[in-house]
């Protein structure tokens, strides 16, 4: 079955404040490029979406899509520009992917239909109340057990995903991932083991991790031939 990325980076990088995030630098390479190449050598092809005006960096081995306003119209856009049987959508704005977890998305996708990196939820979780406190809503009300939190590559059969997309889009129905749209048809998703380091880069803090990480990283790559 033929696989195509599909890196949504169409996002505007309001909580970083950097400009369009896609193509902020860490350690002299774009999170877009980090992204790409990570993929790359696992599928066919690589489909970006970007903001409407910009273009692909010349080191970015991709073909590219005008993204939507929201991140679900650019996974949509995506999924409209290609016709490979299966599909991996991952986030610009992850740049540290291992290549173990890329395998092992597709590889589930190919059986299950639907799959997702994810982490078990390791911190306490609380729900804040109107003023920040919590109080009595402290964690032993909302146990962690069974909880995981999801990254992507997020890995569907297309037709699936585009089935889901569309009954999304016809209810108003807005999620922050493509997997969500899935479960809310009824369809199985599978969880694979993702990893700590494929954290999203939301916020300054994130980048600061990113810059900490980014060399150790790029020495392991080039040791390694591949995380
Ligand atoms: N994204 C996209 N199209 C949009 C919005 C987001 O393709 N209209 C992409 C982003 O480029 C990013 C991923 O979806 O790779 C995850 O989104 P997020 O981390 O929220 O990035 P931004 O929307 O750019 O950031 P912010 O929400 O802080 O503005
Ligand atoms: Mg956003």
């Amino acid at each position: 079955m033929r696989v195509a990325a599909l890196i949504p980076a169409a996002g505007s990088g309001t909580r970083l404040g950097l400009g369009p995030k896609a193509f902020v630098e860490v350690a002299g390479r774009s999170l877009l490029g980090r992204s790409a190449a990570a993929l790359a050598p696992h599928v066919a092809e690589v489909l970006v979406a970007l903001p409407a005006g910009l273009d692909l960096p010349g080191d970015v081995p991709a073909r590219a899509v005008t993204g939507g306003d929201t991140r679900q119209a650019s996974v949509l856009a995506l999924l409209r520009a290609t016709d490979a049987e299966v599909v991996l959508v991952h986030d610009a704005a992850r740049p540290f992917l291992p290549g173990a977890v890329v395998g092992a998305v597709i590889a589930a996708a190919r059986e299950v239909g639907a799959a997702t990196a994810a982490l078990p939820v390791a911190d306490t979780l609380v729900r804040a109340g109107p003023g920040g406190d919590c109080g009595t809503l402290w964690g032993t009300l909302t146990p962690r057990e069974g909880l995981w939190a999801v990254q992507t590559p997020q890995g569907f059969r297309r037709d699936l995903l585009l089935a889901a997309h569309g009954a999304a889009l016809a209810d108003g129905f807005a999620a922050t991932d493509d997997a969500g749209l899935i479960a809310r048809t009824g369809g199985a998703v599978r969880l694979v083991p993702g990893d700590a380091r494929l954290f999203k880069v939301t916020t300054p803090g994130d980048l600061a991790l990113a810059q900490a990480l980014a060399p150790v990283w790029d020495a392991q790559v080039w040791d390694a031939g591949g995380a």
